[in-house]
């Protein structure tokens, strides 16, 4: 087992982990944190997607003694004080969802993204998204959401 500490949403948590455990099953089974979602389990999906140092990584492709010492965001954390990120708005308002499964990893996809692109247009929305999987096939109100929280 290894100790680490790992900052999850702005607050510092310790534990014991295996060395093999990956950081996505630290978060859903180890702090309960459950709106990160598995898809695949072999990177393929992006549905565990969260924001390691504010770069969006697959959950799965990493283990939790990677992030040991680094700031994790999942979509737990996104919202600020009871308001509604403005990512996760325009997914409400542009209905950028339909079973819900891969919204969290593709709203915080948009959140890195749109912070190293804030004016992307429409296919750099696209390429950007290419690492995450909508099994309904939403991709046309998703993009729209994204373009409407970048303006
Ligand atoms: S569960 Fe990680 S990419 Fe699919
Ligand atoms: S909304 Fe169902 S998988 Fe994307």
């Amino acid at each position: 087992m290894r100790r680490v500490a790992i900052t999850v949403n702005g607050t510092r948590r310790e534990a014991e982990v295996e060395p093999r455990q990956l950081l996505v099953y630290f978060l859903r089974e180890q702090l309960g944190l459950t709106g990160t979602n598995v898809g695949c389990d072999t990177s393929s999906c992006g549905s565990c997607t969260v924001l390691l140092e504010g770069e969006s990584v697959k959950s799965c492709t990493v283990l939790a003694v990677q992030a040991d010492g680094h700031d994790i965001t999942t979509i737990e954390g996104l919202a600020t004080d009871g308001e509604l990120h403005p990512v996760q708005r325009a997914f409400h308002e542009h209905h950028g969802l339909q079973c819900g499964y891969c919204t969290p990893g593709m709203v915080l996809a948009a959140v890195s993204f749109l912070a190293e692109n804030p004016k992307p247009s429409e296919e750099q929305i696209r390429h950007a998204l290419e690492g995450n999987l909508c099994r309904c096939t939403g991709y046309h109100n998703i993009v729209k959401a994204i373009q409407a929280a970048a303006e």
